[in-house]
């Protein structure tokens, strides 16, 4: 009898772990951080024109939401331990800019790290993590990027469970977003911690190539994508693969940049942009807001697309979308144009992963150019075309009534 109480007892002491915010990420998150472009040179004047020109580009109308100051915000703790932003850079306070950007219809999202600094050596959270967590929810903060520098000794799952406690201790809403570069594989162990995990390393804005940074490496956007594979299965809504934020606009070539965006949206990876938008060129400002890409990225099942063919520097990857739809991307990696033929007829795809297939040689789909916006046929016939270097086709396949 004793022993039962005694275990009753232990159970009782046993901490109920909270969950977290459900519903927060049924598609994958769409804004803007500040890094890519800006990197430690914030202040409270570049967030408002970001929020203003998200409005002003149409961004906000194509979906976007996210306004995200990345590191470099912060000032020093108060007596009490509360952080504080940097007074001369944030001179009306994080509640201020907050309400500023809420009062446009966007939500706000700030940055922090589970080790003692920031990669940029600004004050981590560790050791302040439920006081951290209370002070972004009393700013109203609506996402948190949680970064991995000076994290020493800390175990990955352990210590983002412990902001995912402290966000919900906080009792406000806050998307999770890890960002610990996919060093211990989050996407095995996140889907309840957070909405989105980073599985790569930084991204930078070249198209395929790597930056030697001598103590570390930055990425081109192949070989972030290629760094994917296999981790499809682990995605969907309320729980995404990030494959890092967007280097469109940030100096490749409009091709490249296109091309970088379809891939995104084929991956349902979030889309951050990551580039200046209070000076954006009209090309840019159109792939933004491609809202024909963009329901691609945002199609409801929330299944990540994959590659179906590979081939002499051609990839074709399809994307099962709702209503028996799928997206097909011809991505062309070389450095010359190249001409595809795809004959249809003669595929069959089959996707385990979504129990989806399409038979093309006995089914007849419509087919639309989502970069051309207009409908080019059906696959009845051969798709002929020439891809430029560094380009894409994205294609929406609708399957046509019998
Ligand atoms: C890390 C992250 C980047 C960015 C910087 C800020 O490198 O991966 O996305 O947040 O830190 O210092």
């Amino acid at each position: 009898m004793r022993k039962w109480i005694l275990l009753l007892l232990l159970a009782g002491a046993t901490p109920l772990l909270a969950q977290k915010y459900t519903g927060l990420a049924l598609t994958p998150p769409l804004g803007w951080n500040s890094w890519n472009k800006f990197g430690c040179d914030v202040s409270e004047s570049l967030i408002r024109s970001a929020a203003d020109a998200m409005v002003s580009s149409g961004m906000q109308a194509a979906g976007y939401r996210y306004i995200v100051i990345d590191d470099c915000w912060h000032g020093k703790r108060d007596a009490d331990g509360f952080i504080q932003p940097d007074p001369v850079r944030f001179p009306s306070g994080m509640k201020a800019l907050t309400d500023y950007i809420h009062s446009k219809g966007l939500k706000f999202g700030i940055y922090s790290d589970a080790g003692w600094k920031t990669c940029g050596g600004r004050p981590g959270s560790r050791g302040h993590e439920y006081q951290d967590a209370l002070q972004y929810a009393r700013w109203g903060v609506d996402y948190l990027k949680y970064d991995w520098c000076y994290s020493d000794d800390l175990n990955a799952k352990g210590a983002y469970t412990t902001m995912r406690e402290a966000l919900a201790a906080a009792g406000r809403p806050i998307v999770l977003s890890l960002c610990e570069w996919g060093s211990n594989k989050p996407w095995e162990w996140a889907r309840d911690v957070g909405h989105l995990w980073r599985t790569t390393g930084d991204i930078t804005a070249i198209f395929d190539g790597i930056e030697d940074h001598g103590s570390w490496k930055s990425l081109g956007v192949m070989q972030i994508l290629d760094l994917q594979e296999g981790l499809r299965t682990y995605a969907g809504p309320d729980h995404w693969n990030d494959p890092d934020m967007l280097e469109v606009g940030n100096g490749m070539t409009a091709a490249e940049d296109r091309a970088h965006f379809t891939m995104w949206c084929m991956l349902a990876a979030p889309l951050m942009a990551g580039n200046d938008l209070s000076a954006m060129t009209p090309e840019t400002r159109a792939i933004l807001t491609n809202v024909e890409a963009i329901s691609v990225n945002q199609d409801s099942l929330g299944i990540q697309g994959f590659r179906e063919l590979a081939a002499d520097s051609l990839q074709i990857w399809f994307k099962p979308l709702v209503r028996d739809e799928w997206a097909v991307c011809f991505l062309n990696r070389s450095k010359l144009a190249k001409p595809v033929t795809y004959a249809w007829k003669g595929h069959r795809i089959s996707d385990e992963l979504s129990g989806r297939s399409a038979d093309f040689g006995t089914s007849i789909w419509t087919l639309r150019d989502l970069w051309a916006h207009k409908e080019i046929g059906s696959t009845k016939k051969d798709f002929v075309t020439v891809i430029p270097a560094h380009d894409v086709r994205l294609l929406r396949l609708s399957p046509q009534k019998k």
